[in-house]
């Protein structure tokens, strides 16, 4: 979900319906927007898309402060009376929310026996439902919004307007992010960063557990607990304006694909160290005796940064020779997860703000284990959290399904992985070739973006089938992984991913002229095996796409694309890029929603 708040001497809600529109990524259902006009609260609110929203928002809908949300239905099913922000009866009070109220029952039950009457099955309308209630008792709103959050159990990151003190925004933070938006004269507030940089670059990272006012004027923070003032300096955001413009592509996705040349130069920008053979990475804040007394590595995150941590894992064991294991972070922080002093805990996330990641986060610092973060949003809780680690300088990534952040997670694990090698048994020769196959990497990247027509045209023939199979043994297993990952987010086709290794092991069973297979197969000291396993696809009349360096027996895969050779180690980053061109041109094939699939959100800043 999205959150925006805008005060100042302009009308708020033009700004707040741009501002929207930049977070419509995040989650979008449904959309609404509150201001303070004269005579009250004006609002409006509907199931559907912002620009849906903006249609039903007047020209004369004047008020110099509002907020406004994207919803992404958690509690309630979308529908305009479940939209955000939501109202107390009297309509004084308009709350927006991300997060979950965890005693929402327990507290509405309480307000309707004081007579408080619902209009929406939200968590959020307790909420507005509290505040009101201190409110006309005459408390500042700062203290109102205090005093209600202290009964809340759950996460939130909110915004409240108050009709009859329209001279301010109160927000807090507790698990689901608030940025503020300093400007001249007038400030916003966000849950991202998008949603400002079109008007300042000054922002400020509230931290879990603090509440800021917001004035036209400046902003003052505090503790949510006893109402201490919090010193705050405000950081300068550096990604362009234009990243969050499709920049003449057809969607975010492809042009987020196209990047990866500059994106992935600029995570390597600085740290790859040719004289010594290794990689500078002084965010580790880890010194090479620590490095070296690691006995093994856990890498922890959800969806794609989970499969990028499975590549990052089999780098490090082959190049640190570190026992290494990357877990679903969502999985990892409910099985009550021995945590180890020796061992290397890596969080990985684009957002920076995945809740089950920052949850995972803080479960192993709280029984004292050490967590380095592979983060690409400066600022961002898990950054913030996290010991110490590196950010990926990837720039913003708009499109919901990762294909740069990815790929610079990918690259970000092959500097650790050199890192811990060379302080360690990694030699410099090895160190050498490490270095220069990921100097190429841009290039290759480039030379693979060259071959999109004849990828496109692949997608189109293969998003007929109502499935894929998506097979990789060892170095391959997690490109198909991803490969899948990304055909079934974006086209909504069924893939399924599986080890090469395990295929005869069950899901032979499915293979015949109806099932597809998408083979990652690199020139690798498993080539033969991996023949091997295609000719029992073939036997079984399963058609075969491979993804490799040499053309293959046109008798084990009817069709191929073939990406530049780099090292071994490094080979799977460069094999999942026509992967992401496959799902994408699959995707618009199938005419798709591509940067906004169903169902999903960019950032799942809820558990
Ligand atoms: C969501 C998105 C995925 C993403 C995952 C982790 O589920 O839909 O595309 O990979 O979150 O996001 P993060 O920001 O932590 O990398």
């Amino acid at each position: 979900c999205g959150i925006v708040a805008y005060i100042g001497p302009r009308d708020a809600a033009p700004i707040l319906l741009e501002g929207l529109q930049r977070l419509e990524y995040r989650g979008y259902d449904s959309a609404g927007v509150a201001v303070a006009a004269k005579g009250g609260l004006k609002v409006r609110k509907s199931k559907g898309r912002v620009g849906e929203l903006a249609a039903l928002v007047p020209a004369r809908f004047t008020g110099k402060a509002g907020i406004g949300h994207t919803r992404w239905a958690t509690h309630g099913e979308p529908s305009d009376a479940n939209s955000h922000p939501h109202l107390d009866g009297a309509e004084r009070i308009a709350v927006v929310h991300n997060g979950i109220i965890e005693n929402a029952d327990e507290l509405r039950a309480k307000l309707i026996a004081d007579g408080c009457v619902f209009t929406s099955e939200t968590d959020t309308e307790v909420l507005a439902h509290l505040i009101a209630g201190l409110a006309t008792e005459g408390v500042e709103l700062e203290d109102a919004v205090r005093a209600a959050l202290k009964r809340v159990v759950g996460t939130y990151g909110i915004a409240v307007l108050d009709a009859e003190q329209p001279d301010r925004i109160v927000v807090a933070r507790n698990g689901s992010p608030i940025v503020l938006g300093i400007g001249e004269k007038e400030m916003f507030a966000a849950s991202d960063v998008s949603a400002l940089v079109r008007y300042t670059r000054q922002v400020v990272h509230l931290d879990d557990g603090e509440l800021a006012t917001v004035r036209a004027d400046g902003f003052n923070t505090f503790t949510q607990e006893d109402a201490r003032a919090t010193a705050k300096q405000p950081s300068t955001v550096d990604w362009e304006e234009s990243s969050y413009d499709t920049g003449g592509h057809a969607h975010f996705l492809l042009k987020e694909i196209h990047e990866q040349p500059t994106s992935v130069e600029r995570t390597l920008s600085g740290r790859v160290d040719e004289r010594f053979s290794t990689a500078h990475l002084g965010g580790l804040n880890m010194d090479a005796r620590e490095a070296r007394a690691f006995t093994r590595v856990k890498i922890l995150g959800c969806g794609s940064a989970y499969y990028s941590g499975e590549l990052g894992a089999q780098l490090i064991e082959e190049l640190a020779r570190i026992p290494a294991h990357a877990e679903p972070a969502s999985e990892f922080r409910y099985r009550n997860p021995v945590i180890e002093a020796d061992t290397l805990y890596i969080a990985v996330s684009q957002s920076g703000e995945t809740y089950d990641t920052l949850a995972a986060v803080q479960e192993i610092k709280r029984k004292g284990g050490r967590v380095l973060g592979v983060v690409n949003t400066v600022g961002s809780a898990i950054a913030r959290e996290c010991d110490g680690g590196m950010y990926l300088h990837a720039g913003p990534e708009i499109s919901v399904a990762s294909t740069k952040a990815f790929t610079s997670t990918s690259i970000a694990f092959a500097l650790i992985a050199l890192h811990l090698g060379r302080v360690r048994d990694l030699s410099p020769a090895d160190g050498r070739r490490i270095c220069a196959g990921l100097k190429a990497i841009p290039d290759q990247i480039r030379e693979i973006l060259a071959q999109e027509k004849e990828i496109a045209e692949l997608a189109g023939k293969y998003a007929d089938h109502p499935g894929m199979m998506f097979v990789g043994r060892v170095r391959g297993w997690p490109v198909a992984r991803e490969g899948a990952q990304k055909l079934k987010e974006v086209s909504y086709v069924h893939a399924e991913a599986y080890p090469a290794s395990e295929l005869k092991h069950g899901p032979l069973a499915l293979i015949g002229p109806d099932l597809p297979t998408v083979a990652v197969v690199p020139d690798d000291e498993l080539l033969e095996k991996n023949l091997t396993t295609l000719g029992e696809i073939r036997a079984r009349r399963g058609p075969v796409l491979m993804v490799g360096h040499t053309r293959p027996d046109p008798k084990l895969a009817e069709d191929a694309i073939l990406v530049p050779r780099n090292e071994p180690e490094l080979d799977p980053i460069l094999l999942g890029i026509p992967l992401q061109l496959f799902a994408y041109y699959a995707a618009v094939a199938l005419e798709r929603d591509v940067d906004k699939p169903r169902n999903l959100a960019k950032s799942v800043t809820v558990e």
